[in-house]
């Protein structure tokens, strides 16, 4: 999926791309299509970011597996990167800074990760731009809420229900 929405999602304009997607990686639940559309915005403002400014253009987008049970999904530019100040206004409703900007891209972003019982955050990308990352559950491990149920239980076995 990531490889075919980076391929969808930029035309050859002369940019490098960097898709890695990691084969090995688990499966992660989900609405595709809403996932799709996460990383289509991402890839969309990466792209409006670098083309804003001379210098390289490197978009990379990469998954990798954290802890053997969280997948994070990457995508990093070489753009404008992301003053401090408007760090997490950026993922408020009608934030943008573009002069055509909608400014909903990034908060529905955020509302369709978390409505995975995943998180999405930004940070500076070295040496310029931004890494946007996801992180989500892998299918088939144990959610942090039932991790911290079972540990109550062990506490307290007699309480369980
Ligand atoms: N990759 C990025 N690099 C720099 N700034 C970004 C990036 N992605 C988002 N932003 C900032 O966040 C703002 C909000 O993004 P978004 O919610 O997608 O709305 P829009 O793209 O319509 O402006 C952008 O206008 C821009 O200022
Ligand atoms: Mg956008």
């Amino acid at each position: 999926m990531l490889a075919g929405a980076v391929a969808d999602g930029i035309a050859p304009t002369g940019k490098r791309r960097q898709a890695e997607p990691n084969a090995q990686l688990p499966q992660v639940r989900g609405d595709r299509i809403q996932l799709q559309q996460v990383l289509l915005n991402l890839i969309t403002n990466a792209i409006d970011s670098m083309v804003a400014k001379d210098g390289a253009r490197i978009l990379g987008v990469r998954s990798e597996v954290r802890d053997g049970a969280n997948v994070i999904v990457s995508v990093a530019d070489t753009g404008t990167g992301i003053g401090s100040q408007e760090l997490e206004r950026i993922f408020n409703p009608l934030f943008t800074t573009k002069s055509g900007g909608m400014g909903m891209g990034l908060s529905i972003c955020r509302s369709i990760i978390e409505a995975h019982d995943g998180r999405l955050w930004v940070a500076p990308n070295k040496p310029e731009g931004a890494v946007f990352q996801f992180m989500m559950l892998a299918d088939g491990a144990p959610s942090a809420i039932a991790s911290q149920r079972e540990q109550l239980d062990e506490l307290a076995p007699s309480s369980r229900l």
